[in-house]
């Protein structure tokens, strides 16, 4: 898009790329929104895909794959050990990652588990720019916990700051002094820091940040799930790194890890996950435990079909004209809804948009989650199904207590090369007549609560009978529309 000036003068992200296969959608009428979010119980997690029109729940696993990744499918070779698909996967990760062993796993969290077991002992402390839900229920499982180490500006919703997700380097010195560096078996860095809105660390920081952490003999590893939203935005948005390739960029980043994992969910636009390293001794701690919980050592749990996309995907991921699809998108989607005055996290990071739900619906508590709330709004008024990440995605304190989320915000993920430039304005249109709206909406009560990871199956009701009016309004001033 960089290379392509309108005449018209208006900034429009250009596909590089043509839709060759699709999937027929549907929308259902207002009312059936209703009732299926009641029997969702307020969850979009909970909802029937086939009652959904636009999915941004999540980008995990639901990427666009090009032809040369499909077509790649059927030249894999099945085999349970010693698949020359595996032998591919292998060398092509190390080859962009410039490590030398891999560990393949069947998804992300697969890897967190795995190391949590392997470094992290009760007591333990492990440092992070922020937490991803599955990373830190897998270190508190083991009895670790996690320290936020994120600077104070990261966490404002609206900034200019170019990049949110870096660590603050006094911080983490103080975390270290007042921990003790024996009691903190790695630092864990995410790119495209997933819950403050998939904002990225610039590779200064993260050089900074692998020194301090090397110093006091401590581990560095990289997840790097959301690593291509993180590499376009080094290469638009730090000066040092203007002149550098994708692939160098890569390199660079990857060097300042001891360890790098994934979720080829998001990583490489297929199914699946593993673990990179250049330490022998890293690679033997780990091993066993992937034929234990994962599948043999040559496919780890995923198929081999998966494994020889992944390949194809993770060389594309290489291609800025490839990688820069997704942040431009958001960016679009983003610089809309500012126009239409609606509060979104700013600069536009990667993944998806994300809107700030605490200040779209400041009359409700936080105790009556707003980003849930919004979430189950922007379903009713629209069939688009986004995810809440805020204090229900909150694990709560071993006495019960809920900890409030710094930030509450309603994710709109705009999977990759998934969603037409119709469709993202369509979901535009809908949230600023939510907003319009707002004051319609209220909160959520829990009525199933799970211990664990409870945003995934929890089950809420609405306080008060705010759907039904939001309904009626929608039918006042949108007549017979879907
Ligand atoms: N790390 C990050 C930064 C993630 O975003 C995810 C998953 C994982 C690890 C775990 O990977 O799903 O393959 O087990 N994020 C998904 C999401 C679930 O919707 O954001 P996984």
């Amino acid at each position: 898009m960089s290379e392509v000036k309108l005449y018209s003068g208006e900034k429009l992200p250009l596909e590089m790329h043509k839709v060759r296969v699709v999937q027929k959608l549907n929308l259902l009428p207002v009312e059936a929104r209703q009732k299926a979010m009641a029997e969702a119980g307020n969850n979009t997690f909970l909802l029937r895909n086939e009652d959904v029109y636009l999915d941004m729940l999540t980008d995990s696993g639901v990427n666009a794959m090009s032809d040369q990744a499909v077509a790649s499918m059927m030249v894999a070779d099945d085999s349970y050990a010693g698949s020359a698909t595996y032998y591919r996967l292998e060398k092509k990760v190390c080859e962009l990652f410039g490590t030398s062993y891999f560990l393949p796993a069947h998804q992300g969290r697969a890897c967190e588990s795995i190391l949590a077991s392997s470094f992290v002992k009760p007591g333990d402390v492990v440092p992070m720019n922020f937490h991803f839900t599955t990373a830190k229920a897998h270190i508190t499982r083991v009895g670790g916990r996690v320290e936020e180490l994120v600077s104070d500006a990261g966490l404002e919703p609206e900034s200019d700051l170019p990049f949110k997700g870096n660590i603050d380097l006094d911080k983490l010195r103080e975390c270290i002094t007042r921990n003790g560096k024996e009691n903190i078996p790695f630092v864990r860095l995410e790119a495209g820091t997933n819950l403050i809105g998939g904002q990225p660390f610039s590779l200064e920081n993260m050089t900074a940040t692998a020194k301090l952490a090397h110093d006091n003999g401590i581990m560095v590893v990289l997840d790097a799930s959301l690593l291509q939203d993180n590499l376009h935005f080094i290469k638009v948005r730090e000066a040092a790194c203007k002149n550098m390739s994708i692939r160098e960029i890569t390199r660079a980043v990857c060097a300042n890890a001891d360890i790098i994992y994934f979720s080829a969910r998001k990583l490489g636009f297929a199914r699946g996950g593993g673990m990179a390293m250049n330490d022998r001794a890293y690679y033997e701690k780990m091993k066993d435990f992937i034929p234990l919980f994962e599948g043999f050592l040559t496919y780890g749990g995923m198929s081999v079909r998966e494994m020889e996309a992944m390949t194809v995907g993770l060389e594309e991921t290489m291609d800025e004209s490839v990688i820069s699809q997704g942040p431009q998108f958001i960016e679009f989607m983003v610089a809309e809804l500012q126009k239409r005055g609606v509060p979104v996290v700013t600069p536009a990071g990667g993944l998806g948009c994300h809107i700030n739900a605490r200040k779209f619906l400041s009359h409700v508590d936080d105790h009556a989650y707003p980003a849930a709330a919004l979430a189950s709004a922007l379903y009713i008024a629209s069939g688009v199904r986004g995810m809440e990440r805020g204090t229900l995605s909150e694990q709560r304190e071993p006495d019960g207590t809920e900890p409030i989320a710094s930030m509450e915000l309603l994710r709109l993920a705009l999977p990759r090369r998934v969603f037409t430039m119709s469709q993202v304005l369509y979901a535009v249109d809908r949230i600023s007549w939510l907003y319009e709206n707002r004051h319609l909406i209220g909160g959520l009560n829990f009525v199933e609560e799970p211990a664990t990871l409870r945003f995934f199956f929890g089950r809420l009701e609405p306080i008060g009978d705010w759907q039904e009016q939001l309904v009626a309004k929608f039918r006042k001033d949108l007549g017979e529309s879907l």
